[in-house]
C-alpha cells in the first residue's frame, strides 16, 4: 500500500498566500512542451507537495512502470497483454513499432486508392463505431477538419436509429463509404448500425454494398467473416486499447478527411509528448505534474469531480473524449493486485465549452459547496476570421474566470454576493490548434491517466465494469434475464417482452 501520509500532512494554505510567499511560484509550476503552455500555479501544489508526490512516485516505481509500458511488457495484467498505443506513433517496443508502421502503410495505401477512385466515386464517409471507436476520430475530425473540403464525414455511434436517419437524409448512398470501426467487431450497437447502413444502400439500388465497406479492427478475421473483403480490412494490434486507439486505423476518418500528412503530424506531436513524458524529471513533466494536481484534490481535499472547459469551439468534443479516457481507465475499486484500493480513484470528469458554460454552470463553481478543480483550455491563435475582438473576449474570459475563482470577493453586508475564492484551476494554452499540437495534447492526457493509475495502484487499461450491463441487455433482448420488479415493469410498459 502506498504511503500517502506526507501528502495528507501538507499544510493547507490559500492560493493567494501561496503566490505572496513564493516569487518563483509561477515559474516552478508552469512549463512549455510541444507548443503547449501548462500552468498549475493556481492549484494548491507547492514545491513541498511536488516533492512529496515525487517520493510517492518513486515508491510506486513510476519510472519502472513507465519503461515497462514503453518496453512492451504486459502491464495490462488483467488481460495479460502489452499496452501499445505509443508504438502507433513510433515510441515503444521495436517489434510493436514495426507492426504499427506496417498497419499504417496499409491504411495509407487504401486511402490513396480511395482518393484515386479505385472504389468508385466517394463523397461521403459514414463511420460507425462507439466509445473509443468513435470519440477519438470524432474529436479529430471536428477539431481539425472544419476547413477541409475533402469528403463529408459523419460519425455515428448511438444505436438510436435517429442518429443514422439524420445522416441518411444528407448522404447519397451511391457515393458513401461505410467504415465499420470496432476493436472486437462484436459490439451490438456498431454491428446493428452497420447492417442498417448496408440495408439503406441496398434499398437505394447500390449494387455491391459490401464492396463499399472498410473495417477498422483488431479482429480482422471477424470482419472478413462478416463480409468485408480482406483488402479493405485495416487492422491494429490487440495491445491498443479502444480509448487509446485514435492513432491506429481507428483514426481512418481523420486521416482521409485531413490528408495523410496531417495524420502523420498528429502522430509526431504525440511522439514528442511521449519523449517528454519518458525523459523529463517529474517536476518538469507535464503529465506527471497534472496527475499530481489531480491526486492532490481527490486524495487530500475530497474533490469528487474535475471539470475541463474548452475555450475554443474546435475542442468542444474534448470533455466527452476525456470522460471515456479518464473514467473508463481509472474508475476502478480494486488495484493491480486485486485488493480494494481503499481510497477515492478517478474523479468524475465533466466539463463543457467556454464561454457558454459561464452562463450555465459556473455559478456552482464560484459559490457552490463542492470543490471542483477546473481546467481551462484555450488557443492563442484564433480559429475564426471575424473581428479579432471575438477571440480576445474568448481568451480574456477564460483567464478572468481562473483569476476570479482564486481571488473571490468578500461581501460582509450580503453573503449571497460573496465569493469565497481559493478555488483551484489550471490552464492549458496552445499556441495554435494544428494536428501536431492536438496530438501532443491528447498524448499528454493519456500519460496523465497512466500516472494517476500507477500512483493509485490501478491497471488503467482494462474496463470490466462495462460488461455486466451489456450482458443483461443481451439477456433482456432474448426475453430472458432475472430482473427485479421495477425493471420487469419497465420492459413490459415499453412493450419490449420478447
Ligand atoms: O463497452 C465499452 C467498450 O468496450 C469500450 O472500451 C470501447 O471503446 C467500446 O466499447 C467499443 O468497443 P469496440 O471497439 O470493440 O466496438
Amino acid at each position: 500500500m502506498a504511503d500517502w501520509s506526507a501528502i495528507e500532512a501538507l499544510p493547507q494554505v490559500r492560493l493567494e498566500q501561496l503566490f505572496a510567499d513564493d516569487a518563483g511560484r509561477l515559474d516552478r509550476l508552469s512549463l512549455d512542451v510541444a507548443g503547449i503552455h501548462f500552468d498549475w500555479s493556481k492549484t494548491h501544489l507547492t514545491a513541498d507537495a511536488v516533492a512529496a508526490f515525487e517520493a510517492l512516485a518513486k515508491a510506486q516505481d513510476l519510472a519502472g512502470k513507465r519503461e515497462a509500458m514503453f518496453g512492451g511488457q504486459h502491464v495490462n495484467v488483467t488481460e495479460d497483454r502489452p499496452v501499445e498505443h505509443t508504438a502507433e506513433r513510433g515510441e515503444g517496443a521495436p517489434e510493436s513499432v514495426k507492426r504499427a508502421a506496417g498497419y499504417h502503410a496499409r491504411m495509407r495505401t487504401l486511402i490513396d486508392a480511395i482518393e484515386a477512385d479505385a472504389l468508385g466515386p466517394v463523397r461521403h464517409i459514414l463511420h460507425v463505431g462507439i466509445g473509443g471507436s468513435a470519440l477519438g476520430p470524432h474529436l479529430l475530425v471536428d477539431a481539425l477538419g472544419r476547413e477541409s473540403d475533402r469528403y463529408d464525414v459523419a460519425i455515428v455511434s448511438n444505436v438510436d436509429g435517429m442518429a443514422l436517419e439524420d445522416v441518411f437524409e444528407r448522404f447519397d448512398p451511391a457515393a458513401t463509404l461505410l467504415v465499420v470501426a470496432s476493436k472486437t467487431f462484436t459490439t451490438t450497437e456498431t454491428m446493428m448500425n452497420a447492417e442498417s447502413v448496408l440495408a439503406w444502400m441496398t434499398e437505394d439500388g447500390v449494387e455491391d454494398p459490401y464492396g463499399r465497406v472498410i473495417a477498422l479492427t483488431a479482429s480482422p478475421e471477424k470482419a472478413v467473416e462478416w463480409g468485408v473483403d480482406e483488402t479493405r480490412v485495416l487492422p491494429f494490434g490487440e495491445g491498443v486499447g479502444g480509448r487509446y486507439s485514435l492513432w491506429s486505423s481507428i483514426g481512418f476518418p481523420a486521416a482521409i478527411k485531413l490528408g495523410w500528412d496531417q495524420f502523420e503530424e498528429l502522430l509526431e506531436g504525440a511522439a514528442e509528448m511521449d519523449r517528454h513524458f519518458r525523459l523529463s524529471a517529474l517536476h518538469e513533466n507535464a503529465p506527471a505534474m497534472a496527475a499530481f494536481a489531480d491526486l492532490y484534490y481527490t486524495q487530500v481535499r475530497g474533490a469528487e469531480t474535475r471539470a475541463p472547459f474548452a475555450y475554443d469551439e474546435r475542442l468542444r468534443l474534448l470533455p466527452s473524449y476525456l470522460q471515456q479516457l479518464e473514467m473508463e481507465s481509472n474508475g476502478k475499486s480494486v488495484g493491480v493486485d486485486g485488493r480494494p484500493i481503499g481510497r477515492p480513484t478517478a474523479p468524475i470528469t465533466w466539463g463543457g465549452v467556454g464561454t457558454d458554460a459561464q452562463h450555465a454552470v459556473f455559478q456552482l463553481l464560484h459559490q457552490g459547496t463542492h470543490l471542483i478543480p477546473v481546467e481551462f483550455l484555450a488557443v492563442i491563435e484564433a480559429g475564426d476570421t471575424l473581428d479579432e475582438e471575438h477571440h480576445r473576449q474568448l481568451l480574456l474570459n477564460a483567464f478572468a474566470q481562473g483569476a476570479a475563482l482564486m481571488k473571490g470577493k468578500a461581501n460582509p453586508d450580503n453573503p449571497a454576493r460573496a465569493y469565497p475564492g481559493d478555488r483551484p484551476s489550471s490552464t492549458i494554452l496552445l499556441e495554435q490548434l494544428d494536428a501536431r499540437t492536438l496530438g501532443a495534447l491528447i498524448a499528454f492526457y493519456e500519460h496523465r491517466v497512466f500516472v494517476n493509475g500507477v500512483l493509485l495502484g490501478i491497471n488503467s487499461f482494462d474496463q470490466f465494469g462495462v460488461e455486466l450491463g451489456k450482458e443483461m441487455a443481451k439477456e433482456a433482448a432474448k426475453g430472458g434475464g432475472d430482473f427485479d420488479p421495477s425493471t420487469t415493469d419497465l420492459i413490459k410498459r415499453a412493450g419490449l417482452e420478447a
